[in-house]
C-alpha cells in the first residue's frame, strides 16, 4: 500500500496539490472531506438535526455507501445511490461539516472507505487525519498551512461563503482524531509558494525517501 498523506487547514492548499500531485506521480487522488461533506449533505437532504448526534449515528447505520475511482483518477463517493457533486461546496455544508465530522461513527465510515481505496491504488490523500491515524504508517507525510488571510483570501476567489477558522477551530479542538501536525510530517508554508512550487517540493522530498513518479 502506498499513501501520500496531505493534511491541514482549510483553504491551505491541499485540493489544488493534492490533485495536481497526483496527476505527477501517476497515483489516485483521494479528497476525504469530500467524503465528509458527502454525509453531511445526506444527513441534510434527510433534514435530520445536526446537533443531535444519536440522530446522526442512527442514520449512518442505514446508510449505503460506495467508493471508487473515476477516470480521470479522482475518487467519488456514492450515498444512498447519490453521487453528490457542486452540492458538496454549499454554504449549508460548510457550516454543518465540522460538527457532522466530530461524530466516531462517521469517521469509522469514511475511514473504511480510505482504507478500501488505498488496498486498490497508491494514492494521495488528503484531509485532516490523514498522517496521524487513518495511515499512520506511511513514510510520506505533508502538513500543509498558510496564513489566516491568505487562506480568506483563496476562498473568497473561489467565490465560497466559509467560516474557514470557525471550520479550523472545530477540527482541531474535537475529540476524535482533531487536526494536528502528524509526527514526521513536513510542514510546507504555501503563502508565498506558487502551486507548482509546493508540488515540486513534495516532489522533491518524495525522491529523497525513494519515492518516484510511477
Ligand atoms: O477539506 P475540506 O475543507 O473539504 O473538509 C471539510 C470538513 O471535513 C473539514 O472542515 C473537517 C472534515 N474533515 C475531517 O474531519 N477529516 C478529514 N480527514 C477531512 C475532512
Amino acid at each position: 500500500m502506498t499513501v501520500i498523506a496531505i493534511d491541514g487547514p482549510a483553504a491551505s492548499g491541499k485540493s489544488s496539490v493534492a490533485t495536481r500531485l497526483a496527476r505527477r506521480m501517476g497515483f489516485a487522488h483521494v479528497n476525504s472531506g469530500a467524503m465528509y461533506r458527502a454525509v453531511t449533505w445526506e444527513i441534510l437532504r434527510q433534514q435530520l438535526d445536526i446537533v443531535l448526534p444519536e440522530q446522526i449515528e442512527a442514520a449512518v447505520q442505514r446508510m449505503s455507501v460506495d467508493s471508487g475511482f473515476s477516470e480521470s483518477g479522482d475518487s467519488f463517493i456514492r450515498i444512498n445511490s447519490e453521487l453528490p457533486d457542486i452540492e458538496l461546496q454549499t454554504l449549508e455544508v460548510n457550516q454543518s461539516v465540522s460538527s457532522v465530522a466530530s461524530i466516531a461513527s462517521v469517521r469509522n465510515l469514511v475511514n473504511s472507505q480510505l482504507h478500501n481505496l488505498a488496498r486498490q491504488r497508491p494514492i494521495v490523500s488528503e484531509g485532516r487525519d490523514i498522517g496521524s491515524v487513518v495511515f499512520p504508517d506511511t513514510p510520506h507525510k505533508f502538513y500543509l498551512d498558510a496564513t489566516p488571510e491568505i487562506r480568506r483570501q483563496r476562498r473568497a476567489s473561489q467565490g465560497q461563503d466559509d467560516a474557514i477558522e470557525q471550520r479550523d477551530l472545530l477540527d482541531s479542538t474535537r475529540a476524535h482524531a482533531p487536526l494536528k501536525v502528524a509526527s514526521g510530517a513536513h510542514v510546507i508554508d504555501t503563502s508565498h509558494l506558487t502551486l507548482e512550487g509546493v508540488v515540486d517540493k513534495i516532489v522533491e522530498t518524495l525522491a529523497l525517501s525513494g519515492l518516484h513518479p510511477a
